[in-house]
């Protein structure tokens, strides 16, 4: 019986290591009277940019509206097919929605749960307009294959980056082969600000300059607007996101300690742990395992005062809300989307979590499945 309770989220006691700047840093906001497209977003534009080594950052709202409008401002629209995978959250079929394009969905690959990147070739078709790779759970999908068939059929590619910030690949880093790719700044991300927020980085200028004018009513120039939306990053926001920043790297090692503690904790047990594609810098912003009794496992972990959730329980094209018709076209079986919707389980994983923490969910699932051996 586990004697620590251990949350699913360790947003609290960041604020409490980092109290001091961050405090600091809001205050200085408060203080300055520029709160909206002022000096910190510009800063943390800056220092962004500088970190994923891009030419340009743009900070948005949220990780779906950087999404859909990058898709706006490649002109992607109605008529237009995106393909990606049935295995992500609902935000990336919607965004590819909301800009009234076809989201087209293939199977994810059993072992990384990131998109089968064998399936795409056969989804492209005359209307297919771009391809958006998730890097789902902090490990980065395999950009240079996409890459590779975008070239091939001149499609473009947008990454969805909203859950692997700081993630790499053997020979590639996020955001380098990609026309433009999306973060999301949500407070649960490894990488999140008090709120919502999010940001496109990118490489290419027109896209950054035509998100920047999206972003603003469409506006770059005092009173003279054209096409657009409101989807600004505050400067509060930004300017903890500064802070933040510094601290990615750190704070993505030691998710990646702990994702060893658990393989290492729960080896020999019968579920099935993460696969982390050799050489790929995979920073566990989610620790899944699998089970077809994880619904029994969550409970037992829950009797035990220990949270874990579940990313995604339903996967997109079994969604009740997902626009069928002429929103989303299916590609051969999901099979695999199905299965993972049905069997991942998150285990408490964050920065601040102790060791002992861990080994606590640690004991207590090796206990669970001991009992099912029994049983
Ligand atoms: C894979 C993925 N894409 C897109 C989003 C959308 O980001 P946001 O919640 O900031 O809109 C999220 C997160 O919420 C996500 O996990």
């Amino acid at each position: 019986m586990a004697t620590v309770k251990v949350g699913f989220y360790g947003h609290v006691r960041q604020y409490h290591n980092l109290k001091n700047e961050i405090d600091g840093a809001i205050h200085e906001v408060l203080e300055s009277g520029s709160y909206v497209m002022g000096p910190k977003l510009k800063q943390f534009e800056c220092d962004l940019a500088g970190y994923c080594n891009t030419k340009e950052a743009v900070g948005v709202n949220s990780g779906t509206d950087a999404l859909w409008l990058v898709f706006m401002a490649l002109g992607i629209g109605p008529g237009d097919e995106v393909i990606t995978t049935s295995n992500t959250f609902f935000a990336t079929a919607e965004a590819i929605w909301v800009a009234g394009a076809t989201a087209v969905l293939v199977d994810c690959d059993p072992k990384t749960c990131n998109i089968d990147v064998n399936l795409i070739e056969a989804a492209i078709t005359s209307r297919t307009k771009a391809i958006v790779p998730v890097h789902l759970y902090g490990q980065p999908a395999e950009m240079r294959a996409v890459a590779e068939i975008a070239k091939k059929h001149k499609l473009l590619v947008i990454e969805d980056n909203a859950q692997a910030f700081g993630a790499r690949g053997p020979d590639f880093t996020l955001g380098e082969l990609s026309d433009a790719m999306c973060t999301s700044f949500i407070i649960q991300k490894n990488l999140g600000c008090f709120g919502d927020g999010g940001a496109v980085v990118t490489n290419r200028t027109d896209i950054a300059d035509r998100v920047r004018k999206l972003r603003n009513h469409g506006s770059v120039k005092r009173s003279v607007h054209s096409m657009g939306y409101n989807s600004r990053l505050d400067d509060l926001h930004a300017a903890v996101l500064s802070v933040k920043l510094k601290q990615i790297d750190k704070w993505n090692d030691q998710r990646r300690s702990y994702a060893k503690q658990y393989d290492e904790g729960l080896k020999g047990t019968s579920l099935t742990l993460p696969t982390a594609l050799p050489g790929y810098r995979h920073i566990y912003h989610l620790y899944i395992v699998e089970s077809d009794r994880r619904d029994s496992l969550q409970e037992y972990l829950k009797q035990r005062d220990i949270t874990a959730l579940t990313h995604y329980p339903i996967a997109i094209h079994q969604q009740e809300g997902f626009p069928w018709g002429k929103g989303a076209r299916l590609v051969g079986s999901l099979k695999n989307a199905e299965a993972s919707a049905a069997r991942v389980l998150s285990l408490p994983m964050f920065p601040e979590l102790t060791g002992e923490e861990v080994q606590a969910v640690i004991d207590a699932t090796v206990a669970w499945d001991k009992e099912q051996k029994i049983g």
